[in-house]
């Protein structure tokens, strides 16, 4: 069988180790000819890479591995790159989540004025990123985590139209794992309908094998519990906060019970609710940099110390799933129904053929072909335009250097009361993300 060579962009992530675990776990079905982690902050790689490389030593000796900040060496001759970079790193998450709350406005890494803050950093990083793998690796598919994913996509439709990437986000295979608990089914026996943007979406279908429709029987059990289940169904999303977002997924439902929503709704339709429970002085990133960039980082560090990774302490889980699953899609033409983010172009039917949707996808060699999702109603439709917009605003404020389009864009968003607020807060992104955007005018 052929074998495939793979480069981790973002390899001091915390979520490579999950993912090398899953390759390890699946070289009968992909197998690897070489692993290479690629990172820009050598410091931050070298400790999960010191680690990975005693792992691979013990598990995997077949296959080269080598960590380093170099692109050519990085990316020549790959064939996909599993791409998770976070331009600023939790220092500047940090800063997205408590700016906004300031002004009494969601704070939240994707969501809201956090999520374009971050979204104008990141455009930054993908595009050098993407330029690597073109020039040193020609024919290689870039499969691509890197957030605020529907900025990241639609930057990528605007400024690299001809790029092999692939947006994509664990929340859909995430959630639907959850609801395969509750139906007693495994994720994988269950093909969804599902519409919407990135962390702004809803099934209207899940269904087995036989055609057998779930969605009644799953629609009662989150009218009382959420998507909170009885068992634990991964290792991700687990910590008290997620329970809570799981368990808000109720609240969603009571708006509009037609479809089943994504928890990421929750900041556009009860920001109020979430402002009131969070804290100015201890957010998501704080959590993160003490529970699993910490978890992840002492596994490395113990690895290295005991020269030995038998009970490693890393994890696999579905969002590693999700990637190796779809590098074997394109690899191996194997037409595997997956949740992609897309352009358009009459997936959705009454929705501009330019906006990067999220749509379940046949996914083989040349890519994804989006499932047509037929027409969906108005409440949904005038949610998805005016989030869709702010998108938009953002990457064209990011193209022209335009400082009125990103104060367009932050007094579209939902999450923000008024452009007097929307003013301000740019301002005080202006100021702290001044070494990473672009200068506006
Ligand atoms: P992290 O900070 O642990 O890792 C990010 C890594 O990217 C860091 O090591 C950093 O040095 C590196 N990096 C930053 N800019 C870079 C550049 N220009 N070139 C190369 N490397 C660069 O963050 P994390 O919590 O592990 O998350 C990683 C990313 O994955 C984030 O963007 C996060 O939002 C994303 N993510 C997405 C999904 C999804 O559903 N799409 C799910 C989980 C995580
Ligand atoms: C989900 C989302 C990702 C996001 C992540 C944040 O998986 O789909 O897009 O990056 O949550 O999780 P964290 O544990 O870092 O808050
Ligand atoms: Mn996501």
């Amino acid at each position: 069988m052929r074998k495939f060579s793979v480069v981790i962009a973002g390899g001091g992530s915390t979520f490579t180790p999950g993912i090398v675990m899953m390759l390890l776990d699946n070289s009968e079905r992909f197998p690897l000819k070489s692993l290479r982690l690629y990172d820009n902050d050598a410091e931050r790689q070298a400790t999960l890479g010191a680690a990975l490389e005693i792992l691979l030593k013990e598990q995997a000796p077949e296959v080269e591995f080598i960590y380093t900040t170099d692109p050519e060496i990085a990316f020549t001759d790959t064939d996909f790159c599993m791409a998770h970079i976070h331009v600023g790193k939790y220092a500047m998450r940090e800063q997205d989540e408590k700016i906004p709350l300031k002004y009494g406005v969601i704070g939240q890494e994707t969501c809201g004025p956090g999520g374009l803050a971050y979204g104008m950093r990141s455009i930054t990083g993908m595009l050098e990123i993407i330029d690597y793998m073109e020039q040193y690796a020609p024919d290689a598919w870039m499969l691509n985590y890197s957030n605020p994913a529907a900025i990241v996509a639609e930057a990528c439709r605007v400024l690299r139209p001809d790029s092999k990437v692939l947006n994509i986000c664990d929340m859909p295979v995430g959630t639907l794992r959850r609801m395969s608990q509750i139906v007693g089914k495994q994720p994988k026996d269950l093909d969804v309908r599902y519409f919407g943007l990135n962390h702004f979406g809803w099934w209207t279908s899940v269904k087995d094998k036989e055609g057998h429709e779930y969605i009644n029987q799953i629609r009662d059990y989150v009218a009382e519990h959420g998507y909170l289940t009885q068992v634990e169904v991964d290792t991700q999303h687990m910590d008290e906060s997620w329970q809570a977002t799981h368990k808000k997924a109720k609240d969603i439902l009571a708006v509009d019970d037609r479809y089943l929503p994504n928890t990421y709704l929750k900041y556009y339709l009860f920001p109020d609710d979430e402002v009131a429970h969070s804290s100015c002085t201890y957010t998501r990133a704080n959590e993160v940099m003490d529970g699993r960039e910490k978890t992840v980082f002492d596994a490395a560090r113990r690895i290295v110390e005991t020269g030995t990774a038998v009970d490693s302490g890393f994890h696999i889980d579905s969002h590693a799933s999700f990637i190796v699953d779809l590098a074997r899609a394109i690899a191996f033409n194997t037409h595997e129904r997956m949740v992609m983010i897309v352009e358009n172009n009459g997936a959705i039917a009454n929705f501009p053929d330019d906006a990067m949707v999220e749509v379940p996808c046949i996914v083989g060699s040349d890519g994804p072909e989006a499932l047509a999702q037929g027409k969906i109603p108005m409440f949904h439709q005038a949610l998805m335009h005016q989030q869709v917009t702010v998108e938009k605003l953002a990457v064209e404020a990011y193209v022209e250097g335009s400082y009125q389009k990103l104060w367009q864009a932050l007094t579209m968003s939902k999450t923000i009361p008024s452009a007097k607020v929307a003013k301000e807060l740019l301002d005080d992104l202006i100021e702290a993300n001044k070494d990473f955007w672009p200068e506006l005018k």
